[in-house]
């Protein structure tokens, strides 16, 4: 064992900062009234939520009322696709892809059960979706559209700009699950043609339990929660106001380093994916550039991913197998197989998610103890025969 710790899991969950904490602890010791009371000190709480409301928004290019608190990325997505559905009342055609988190992949096939039909797009080789393979799929019963922004696993961007356009233009409602991406890289809501869109604190340096939805002006789902009237009735309950306030500093402060970030990390990145492709038989998952800044995802030929993620867990490095929702299971992750990869090369693979605190001292440690990991692994790997030289 080590007492050497390196964390790179942040497609995970990222360590809430510390200036976001401060920013949290007064709603937990002075500021403790309900929002939604009409006394002082819920009046006080209620400027503060509000407040919070308008960063968010600001960061998003969207107006303060399009933004509805929830309790993260699963719950935002939940409430757009079965809210639709719900709205709609008939069965009807959504189209999605063959990537998406579970949050939205397993509530889809949900609604297949309701009668809804879903096309499930492919994606190539990178796992990227063809916008136009989006157009094709589109028929006259086709309520809603749910791409996005950028995988959880193997971190390729889609080109959500492009779909939301042709989604628009088709009048059909568009849904991007962006979690993986506010807070990492830009979104103009005011540019991108998305009528909602679903984040999380805890994937930029928020808590966790918190996110939000965008819902575009205009635009309304059917409430699947009934109780009291807050969040425009979408999300009644009381508001979880500490982690709010932690969620729109987070943002604020993603927002105001996200240049800087986003070029330190892709370099961190780019280090880390070519030491690692120096290795016999690895090859890398997901598009070359057009990726997270943050995200590896790596595949070692003749050896089981969650071998190589325990060796290096005792050696003090976080990472992981696939994405840490669907691990536990012995299938590959549906992400992995659809981009083709057969089920040995899945099943060795590894995501290591950069992020906050990283640094060059890191991709060196990784890259110095991975090797070793490797070739022990691999002799006794049935599969593996060594280059002759
Ligand atoms: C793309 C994507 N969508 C949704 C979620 C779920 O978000 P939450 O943990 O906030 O429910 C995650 C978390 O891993 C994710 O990566």
């Amino acid at each position: 064992m080590t007492s050497r710790k390196v964390y790179m899991d942040h497609g995970a969950t990222t360590p809430v900062r510390e200036e976001v904490l401060e920013a949290m602890l007064p709603f937990f010791r002075e500021h403790y009234g309900n929002p939604s009371s009409l006394h002082a000190q819920g009046r006080a709480v209620r400027k503060e939520l509000e407040n919070a409301r308008d960063i968010i928004a600001g960061v998003l290019g969207a107006e303060p009322k399009e933004i509805i608190f929830t309790s993260g990325g699963t719950e935002s997505n939940n409430i757009v696709l079965r809210g639709a559905a719900k709205k709609r009342g008939a069965p009807g055609h959504i189209i999605t892809t063959s990537i998406e988190h579970h949050a939205v992949f397993d509530v889809c096939r949900d609604l297949e059960k309701e009668g809804h039909q879903v096309t499930y797009l492919p994606v190539d080789k990178y796992g990227k979706v063809d916008p136009q393979s989006v157009r094709k799929a589109i028929r006259p019963d086709t309520f809603i559209i749910s791409v996005m922004a950028a995988n959880n696993e193997i971190g390729t961007l889609q080109p959500i700009e492009e779909i939301g356009a042709i989604a628009a233009e088709h009048k059909v409602l568009f849904h991007t699950d962006a979690v993986q991406v506010v807070g990492q890289l830009p979104l103009n809501l005011s540019k991108l043609k998305a009528d909602f869109l679903s984040l999380s604190a805890h994937k930029f340096n928020g808590p966790k339990g918190v996110g939000a939805l965008f819902m575009r002006k205009g635009i309304r789902v059917a409430p699947i929660y009934i109780g009291g009237g807050q969040e425009r009735k979408i999300r009644p309950g009381t508001e979880n106001v500490p982690a709010i306030i932690g969620m729109a500093k987070a943002l604020e402060l993603a927002a105001a380093e996200m240049d800087e970030k986003s070029r330190s990390l892709t370099k961190l990145r780019d280090r880390l994916i070519s030491g690692l492709l120096q290795i016999d038989e690895v090859i890398l998952n997901g598009h070359p550039d057009e990726r997270l800044p943050g995200n590896v995802n790596v595949s070692f030929k003749h050896i089981e991913g969650e071998s190589v993620l325990l060796s290096l867990d005792l050696q003090g490095v976080a990472a992981s197998s696939g994405s840490a929702c669907s691990s536990g299971s012995l299938d590959p992750s549906h992400v992995l197989s659809a981009i083709g990869l057969d089920h040995p090369t899945a099943h060795g693979s590894i995501r290591f998610s950069l992020g906050y605190g990283n640094n060059d001292d890191d991709i060196d440690y990784v890259l110095e103890i991975i090797p070793a990991i490797t070739d022990r692994l691999r002799r006794i790997s049935p599969t593996y025969k060594p280059k002759a030289v």
